[in-house]
C-alpha cells in the first residue's frame, strides 16, 4: 500500500485493549511487500460497542477483521456462519466479510500446527507435554490431538486440565492424560516427551524471570514451544537452548495466525518473513 485510495480496503482489529497489537505492524507491511491496496486498523471496541461494531463491518464495508482479549467468545453470536474448527473451539479470531455475509474462523490453532510444519516437526504420533489449560491452550490441544500426537496436559487448576481433556478425548476419541502441575510429574511426563509447549502466560512480561519448567528438566532431544512472545526469547526458551533443545519462539504462532488471516483476506500468499520482521520491531518498539 503505498497510500490510501478510493479503492482501499479496509481491514482491522477489534479488542479493548489494542494499543499494544502487533498486528497492524505486521499486516501492513505484507500488504506493502505484495503492493496490495488494504489498509489494516486498530479498533479499540469495549465490550458494550461489540455488537455495534460488528454491524459497523457490514455497513462500512470492512472486508476483515482480527478479533482479539476479550472479544473472542463474545463476537461468534453475531456472525452470520462459524468454521466447524472455529465452532468447536468456542472462539473466533479472523472474521471475513464476504459480500455482507461474516464468517468466523479461529487461525490461532492452525496457525500454531503450521509452524510447527514449517519447521519440519510433525506432531503425529508424537508425545506432546501441554503446560496450561487456558483459551490458548483449548485451540492448540484440539488441533494437536486432531493432528494424531498423545497429549499430556499440566495445568495448576487441575479441574481445567481435566474438562479441556474430557473434550479432547470426546471430539477426536483419543485418551488425554492429565496430571497435577508439580516437580515430579513434569519430570515424569518430560522423560518420554518429544515436544514441550508452554500455554501459560508464565514467563510473560513484567513476570520475565519466572519459568514454569524447572532448567534441570530440560533435555537436548526436546522442541521446546513457548507461545508467550514479550518477551521474545523467554527464560523458558533460553534454559532450554542452553540444555541443546530446539525452541520454537511465539512470535511464529503469532505470525502464523496472521498469514492464514491474511490469505483469507487477499487470497494471496502471506509474506512470512515480512511479517514476522515487522513483528518484532513492533514488539522492540513496544518495549
Ligand atoms: N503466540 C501467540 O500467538 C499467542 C496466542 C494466544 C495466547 N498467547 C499467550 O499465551 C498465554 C496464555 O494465553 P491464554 O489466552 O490462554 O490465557 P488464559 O486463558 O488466561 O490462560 C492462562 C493459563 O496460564 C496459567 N497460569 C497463569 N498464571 C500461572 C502461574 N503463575 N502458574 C501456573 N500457571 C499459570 C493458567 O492456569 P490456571 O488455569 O490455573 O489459571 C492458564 O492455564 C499468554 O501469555 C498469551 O499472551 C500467545
Amino acid at each position: 500500500m503505498s497510500s490510501i485510495t478510493g479503492k482501499t480496503k479496509v481491514c482491522g482489529i477489534i479488542g479493548d485493549p489494542v494499543e499494544h497489537s502487533m498486528s497492524p505492524a505486521m499486516h501492513n507491511a505484507a500488504f506493502r511487500a505484495l503492493g496490495l491496496d488494504y489498509a489494516y486498523l486498530p479498533f479499540r471496541v469495549c465490550r458494550e460497542e461489540l455488537q455495534n461494531a460488528v454491524a459497523g463491518l457490514r455497513a462500512l464495508n470492512v472486508v476483515g477483521l482480527n478479533v482479539t482479549i476479550p472479544h473472542k467468545v463474545a463476537v461468534m453470536s453475531f456472525l452470520d456462519k462459524l468454521d466447524p474448527l472455529a465452532e468447536r473451539i468456542g472462539a473466533v479470531n479472523t472474521i471475513v466479510n464476504d459480500d455482507g455475509v461474516l464468517t468466523g474462523y479461529n487461525t490461532d490453532a492452525p496457525g500454531f500446527l503450521q509452524t510447527m510444519r514449517s519447521k519440519n516437526i510433525e506432531p503425529e504420533g508424537k508425545n506432546i507435554v501441554i503446560l496450561g489449560a487456558g483459551g490458548a491452550s483449548k485451540g492448540i490441544s484440539f488441533i494437536l490431538a486432531g493432528a494424531g500426537a498423545s497429549l499430556v496436559i499440566l495445568n495448576r487448576t487441575r479441574s481445567r486440565a481435566e474438562e479441556l481433556a474430557a473434550q479432547v478425548s470426546q471430539i477426536y476419541q483419543r485418551q488425554v492424560e492429565v496430571v497435577a502441575l508439580n516437580k515430579k510429574n513434569m519430570a515424569r511426563a518430560l522423560d518420554g516427551a518429544d515436544i514441550l509447549v508452554n500455554t501459560t502466560s508464565v514467563g510473560m512480561v513484567p513476570g520475565i524471570e519466572q519459568t514454569p519448567v524447572p532448567a534441570g528438566l530440560l533435555k537436548p532431544r526436546l522442541v521446546v514451544f513457548d507461545i508467550v512472545y514479550n518477551p521474545l526469547e523467554t527464560r523458558l526458551l533460553r534454559e532450554a537452548k542452553a540444555a541443546g533443545a530446539r525452541t520454537i519462539d511465539g512470535l511464529d504462532m503469532l505470525v502464523g495466525q496472521g498469514a492464514l488471516a491474511f490469505e483469507k483476506w487477499t487470497g494471496q500468499k502471506a509474506p512470512l518473513a515480512v511479517m514476522k520482521q515487522a513483528a518484532v520491531k513492533a514488539l522492540k518498539n513496544e518495549g
